[in-house]
């Protein structure tokens, strides 16, 4: 493929998990541990293809709706690919951020966020957003409640308060807005993600499943967003 355009910021909604492994008559769990191993590679690959900046929404603020079993399974997952995306981000010199409200997560599952970030924050390359209990909506609720804060207590005055400083106080405060947002498994929707930080993103959804998300698939992506026109409102 000629005259790829790299973006610079991708974000990713990876959905299609569950119908992956129902069309294998696997539990849904599986479905999950397969799409593990697709974020690992396609962290990777977004490395190589020299993205700076990479956001994945792998658990909403309303997934806890889905019944324990589900849950259950999705947060062993979470603690055992935490400890393996350390080697992941290291091994390709990425910076590790975690982004949503850890606050309701169990205390260990908070250390582990805490050693990821802690044990990969030097690295100077790839930025990897990872976007769990994470809520478009919750995340500007808690935006507004630290503003208010800053205002009463007289660090920031209201004639501050501008769209930078907005998204200063999202949690991707210095994480550059998505160039490309991709879904897979065909949803036409957001469901809650990044809704400030899309404001002029280029969407990309695909039928393919996340777990059978691969390089060829993301190149397709990257093919289709190298043909737009970005107009950001000007002509
Ligand atoms: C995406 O896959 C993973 C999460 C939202 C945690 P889904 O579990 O939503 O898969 P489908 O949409 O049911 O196929
Ligand atoms: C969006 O997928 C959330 C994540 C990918 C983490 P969902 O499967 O939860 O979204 P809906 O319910 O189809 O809108
Ligand atoms: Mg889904």
């Amino acid at each position: 493929m000629e005259n790829l355009v790299i973006p610079k910021s991708i974000a990713i909604i990876l959905d299609g998990n569950g119908r992956w492994a129902k069309k294998r008559n696997l539990p849904r769990a599986m479905g999950h541990k397969a799409g593990c191993e697709t974020l690992e590679k396609t962290v990777e690959d977004c490395v190589r293809l020299g993205v700076e900046c990479l956001t994945v929404y792998a658990f909403s603020t309303e997934n806890w709706k889905r019944s324990a079993i589900e849950v259950g399974a999705l947060m062993k997952l979470l603690r055992f690919y935490m400890v393996k995306l350390i080697d992941v981000a290291n091994r390709n010199n990425v910076k590790a951020v975690m982004i949503g409200d850890e606050s309701r997560f169990e205390p260990d599952i908070r250390k582990g966020i805490r050693k990821l970030t802690e044990a990969t924050k030097n690295n100077t390359g790839m930025v990897f957003a990872f976007a769990i209990n994470y809520g478009g909506r919750d995340e500007i609720k808690r935006a507004v409640e630290n503003i208010v804060d800053d205002v009463e207590s007289g660090k920031l005055s209201k004639e501050n308060i501008s769209e930078e400083l907005i998204s200063s106080y999202l949690d991707t405060n210095d994480l550059p807005d998505p160039d490309l947002l991709i879904r897979t498994s065909g949803e036409l929707r957001v469901s809650n993600f990044l809704l400030w930080q899309i404001a002029y993103s280029e969407f990309y959804i695909t039928d393919t499943l996340w777990p059978d998300f691969d390089k060829e698939e993301l190149l397709k992506a990257i093919e289709s967003y190298s043909h737009r026109q970005r107009r950001f409102g000007g002509r």
